[in-house]
């Protein structure tokens, strides 16, 4: 759902928002279906009881105060870990739930580069274990067969009963110590936890989200982790939970040892870094408390089972992590990486149509265009509306753009409509072959928990239920897609809602059923009184004309709203510990969510799934496992494919099914700027195919921020325009400027398809990432740590965009300079001089241009653009040689059919080049027909008197060298490559 308060605005008559810059089509202003004239969730049906937040909670118990802590006992070690017993060192304090008498802690060498820390009850069958322990079945714990002994391990694991039990964990080699409890208690009760580390001054922290912030994490934030639909909401707990960080220190080498460098500014100094990442695999609603030199990590139940991986790479963690843990991102279909174009608010299948046409039009390559929920029938899944969306007219469109090499992706939500059963014309098949399979989520006295969604009461599939029980979600879940891909041919699936929303507090269906459909308890976009008013920041300055009727348009709209809203009382509602029970619905620890009570706007923590397992436990895995059904069900719809799926909300370990797109921002120039932290993150987590809504989901976009905006998201790996309801039209071919910016840079993102689907193949093999960090690619640049207005895609490519309105030039930094790395401009081939570390330069970037460089020491395999991937990938290959100071460079491509989950042939072709030569070496059986065109060499400071070709001296009208650029552009290939550029090995050197 949009953030209702951030997104209520209006399209106000005549609004264009293109003061300035001549329009080229007239922007649409779709209308609201199907919600006219029924009856409406009362709004206080999603009012909950009022929740102060612990953190903010002056009042609040501070558990290290009044607990007593643990006690080891019977310490054993062995060679590849630690166990010992845990038992409570005084009086309990059941501070916020019961106080665990007894635990076990087990200690493990897992892996040469990882250890595990679990603490569990250790009664657990006396306990009510599935509230403690994860099940495996859900969240795989990672694979600890290959146990390497502790003394040949570099991290070490140390432990005291001084004053009561805690641990330490500390790099060998550079005695560093990166995560002790030491001076803290540990709390271990049913409905919480608390351990605390100390972190040393200045510590740079990355990852525990989803959330927008900068990259860097900061030493004042408390990140929630409990799965929210809300909008991109600044600092709050939104869709996704990843309960991973990474933790880089910098030092400097003095005097033989190494020193902490906690302020690392001084750009003349040599400084190493050393990373780590810890993992907490729990799935409660949780909460991280980063302050100036500590951590807090508190659950809300699970158990603490901790892995701390040795690093010293971010590389090297994010692999591991992948690789070990949550598994590997899922490989993609190549036409994936073309461009998508959405919109709430497309009417029917002729406005798609119209659509796709504009694009051809424009000649802006448009690769996939989808379906927000207007095409569902009442907003049902699995039914298309038959008026606008009909079966026949879907089946005439699709069959031309799948003619066309284009594609098809639809929306589906999580929440299943419940029909009235007082109405036989309201039947839905899905839903009651759902309840005959018991696919749905119960009451705890087992009756169907009905809340609200956009179609009106609905159930929920039963996930967790059908993993640990067998009940039927999956299998249906499977069956209903089957069903409907035989009426609709769709390529893909985007899965939403999935936190899971639901818009009133508990089963507020039941008994009302025969209300259906009803419409949500608030106003959606673009409704009556409801209109669309939000414009970038500084649009009164750029488009003033527009800006003062979009002004007096919301003074209307305020004068006639009737708010509904009464001020609310001050009275918290609090609980404290029932002994012997939890409080599942209203713990007594209150964590900082976004919608206050745990009930609001989600499932209810008592919501209870198939063999008796509650939400409350299992909360965060509801997108989780949606993704993971969505993924078996398209192997079943495409037998042998790759599926394609983006989903909301995600968990560690989503990657491997799914990827994501960044939620409902807004064309605000801030949110676009958080893209790229939230991106970077996202690789992180292991989901490499991330996007966002690009120029902007809520609110009215404009030209600058579109041009930017479409500039921006060609470089990162899911490319996608998606808008809101109610806000005025943003399709790239709206405006001039736009049309140009776009295809500039969709020109490169084309060239670079080859090198992004190698880095998506890299990534699926060993868990490298593709969009990456300043600071992972160059870790002895301390004053990289913030850096997230730049990023890298893979480690050849650095783009740094202009993300600030007005300007028309950009800083940025250009990295590993004083280490002798050399950058070229993408467009003008030439290197990047007289640059000193860390220096900030000003650099050109008019709107329209975005400005890319090439790192020297890489090869790039680039192939012709066109208007669809298909059709690029039928087009001759270029390479673009890019050389270091050295004169050398290496690269590597990925070849396949494009789309099976197991290709049967593959081929990888490795690029080296040393001074004066360049060796492509192919091995695999894929084999790809097009031609190399051309080559380009930079960075070659000495014009050569010859070239050859596998010995054979090349026609000098085939190359030429510019003196001025160090540059070598050889073309006309073509006819040597007839066989294919990859067919056999080749070397081509100049003299
Ligand atoms: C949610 C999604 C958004 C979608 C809307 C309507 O807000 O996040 O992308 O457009 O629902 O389905």
């Amino acid at each position: 759902m949009v953030s209702l308060l951030l997104y209520m605005a209006i399209l106000a008559p005549g609004i264009s928002g293109n003061d300035g810059q001549s329009t080229v089509l007239k922007p649409t202003s779709p209308t609201i279906h199907n919600h006219e004239s029924v009856f409406t969730v009362p709004p206080d049906a999603d009012i909950g009881m009022n929740i102060l937040p612990n953190i903010n909670d002056p009042e609040a118990v501070d558990p290290q105060k009044v607990c007593p802590g643990y006690i080891a006992l019977g310490v054993k070690s062995t060679t590849t870990g630690l166990t010992a017993n845990l038992a409570l060192a005084g009086p309990a304090c059941n501070v916020y739930g019961n106080d665990i008498d007894y635990l076990t802690l087990v200690v493990g060498f897992q892996a040469d580069d990882r250890i595990n820390i679990q603490i569990q009850p250790r009664y657990l069958g006396r306990e009510n274990e599935t509230w403690f322990v994860l099940p495996e079945a859900l969240v795989p714990r990672p694979d600890d067969s290959s146990r390497v002994t502790e003394s040949s391990h570099p991290l070490e694991v140390s432990w005291s009963n001084e004053p009561s039990f805690s641990f330490t964990v500390t790099r060998k080699e550079t005695k560093n110590v990166l995560f002790t409890t030491k001076g803290s208690v540990l709390v271990y009760e049913d409905q919480f936890i608390e351990f605390v580390s100390s972190l040393p001054d200045n510590y740079n922290l990355y990852g525990l989200g989803e959330v927008m912030h900068g990259f860097r994490l900061g030493n004042n934030l408390t990140r929630t982790l409990y799965a929210a639909d809300v909008g991109d909401v600044i600092d709050a707990n939104i869709y996704g939970n990843h309960p991973i960080y990474l933790d880089t220190r910098y030092f400097t080498n003095e005097k033989g040892g190494l020193v902490y460098a906690a302020n690392a500014t001084d750009k003349t100094a040599k400084y190493v870094s050393y990373t780590h990442g810890v993992f907490l695999r729990n799935v409660h609603a949780q909460e991280i408390i980063l302050q100036p030199s500590s951590i807090t990590w508190r659950t809300l139940g699970g158990s603490i089972d901790l892995y701390f991986y040795n690093g010293p790479s971010a590389e090297g963690i994010t692999k591991s992590y992948q690789r070990s843990a949550v598994g590997l991102p899922a490989m993609q279909q190549y036409w994936t990486l073309g461009f998508h174009q959405c919109r709430w608010g497309y009417e029917n299948w002729t406005v798609l149509n119209d659509v796709v046409d504009n694009f051809a039009k424009f000649e802006i390559p448009l690769e996939t265009i989808w379906t927000d929920i207007d095409y569902m029938k009442g907003y049902r899944d699995f039914e298309n509306d038959p008026e606008r969306f009909s079966y026949e007219e879907g089946a005439r469109f699709l069959s031309k753009i799948h003619g066309n090499n284009q594609h098809y992706v639809p929306i589906v939500d999580s929440a299943i409509y419940a029909p009235n059963p007082e109405d036989a014309a309201d039947a839905y098949p899905s839903f009651d072959r759902g309840v005959e399979a018991n696919a749905f989520v119960m009451n705890p006295d087992g009756s169907p928990y009905i809340g609200a969604v956009w179609p009106g009461y609905t159930v929920f599939p039963d996930w967790v239920g059908a993993v640990l029980n067998g009940s039927g979600a999956i299998d249906w879940w499977a069956d209903e897609f089957i069903r409907w891909s035989k009426k609709i041919a769709f390529d893909g699936i985007w899965i939403d809602m999935s936190e899971v929303a639901s818009f009133c507090v508990g089963s507020c269906g039941s008994g009302n059923l025969t209300l259906n459909p009803v419409h949500p308890p608030f106003q959606l976009p673009g409704e009556p009184g409801n209109l669309v008013l939000i414009y970038p920041e500084n649009f009164n300055k750029t488009n003033a004309t527009e800006a003062a009727s979009a002004a007096s348009a919301l003074a209307a709209q305020t004068q006639t709203a009737t708010t509904g809203v009464t001020s609310t009382t001050t009275a918290y509602y609090r609980t404290t510990p029932t002994p012997g029970a939890r409080n599942i619905n209203w713990p007594p620890y209150a964590i900082n969510n976004y919608h206050g009570d745990l009930g609001v706007h989600a499932l209810s923590p008592n919501a209870t799934h198939h063999g008796g397992a509650v939400e409350y436990d299992f909360h965060n895995l509801f997108g989780h496992q949606i993704l993971n059904a969505t993924y078996q069900a398209l192997l079943k719809v495409f037998s042998g494919k790759r599926p394609f799926i983006i989903g909301r909300s995600t968990f560690a370990g989503s990657g491997k099914w799914a990827g994501h797109w960044g939620g409902d921002n807004e064309s605000l120039w801030v949110f676009m700027f958080l893209s790229i932290p939230q991106a970077l993150s996202f690789s992180i987590f292991g989901i490499p195919m991330f996007g966002v809504d690009t120029c902007g989901f809520g609110g009215n976009s404009n030209y600058e921020l579109c041009s930017r905006w479409m500039q921006l998201s060609a470089f990162f790996p899911f490319y996608r325009n998606h808008n809101s309801i109610g806000s005025i039209s943003q399709e790239p071919y709206l405006w001039d400027s736009v049309i140009t910016a776009t295809k500039k840079a969709m020109h490169i993102r084309f060239l670079l398809l080859p090198y992004m689907y190698t880095l998506f193949a890299l990534a699926n093999k060993d868990g490298s990432t593709v969009m990456r960090a300043l600071s992972w690619e160059f870790p002895n640049e301390p004053w990289l740590a913030n850096a997230d207005r730049q990023f890298l895609l893979g480690g050849a490519v650095m783009v740094t965009p202009c993300l600030v309105q007005g300007a028309s030039t950009v800083d940025g930094v250009f990295p590993g300079v004083g280490n002798g790395t050399v950058w070229y401009d993408w467009y003008n081939s030439t290197a990047v001089t007289g640059v000193q570390p860390g220096q900030n330069i000003t650099i050109d970037a008019p709107l329209g241009h975005i400005p890319v460089y090439l790192r020297g020491g890489n090869v790039i395999p680039v192939q012709e653009p066109a208007m669809t991937t298909a059709d690029s990938r039928n087009n001759p290959w270029g390479l673009l040689v890019v050389l270091d100071k050295g004169g050398a460079a290496a690269g590597i491509l990925y070849l396949d059919d494009g789309e099976s989950l197991t290709p049967n042939a593959t081929t990888w072709v490795n690029f080296s080049a040393t001074i004066g030569s360049l060796t492509a070496r192919p091995h695999g059986n894929y084999m790809d027909k097009n031609p190399l065109a051309y080559a380009t060499v930079l960075g070659l400071s000495h014009a050569p008197s010859k070239i050859l070709l596998n010995g054979e001296v090349l026609d000098a009208s085939l190359w030429k060298y510019s003196k001025e650029k160090n540059l070598l552009s050889l073309g006309g290939l073509n006819t040597r490559f007839s066989k294919g550029a990859w067919s056999s090995s080749w070397n081509l050197s100049w003299e």
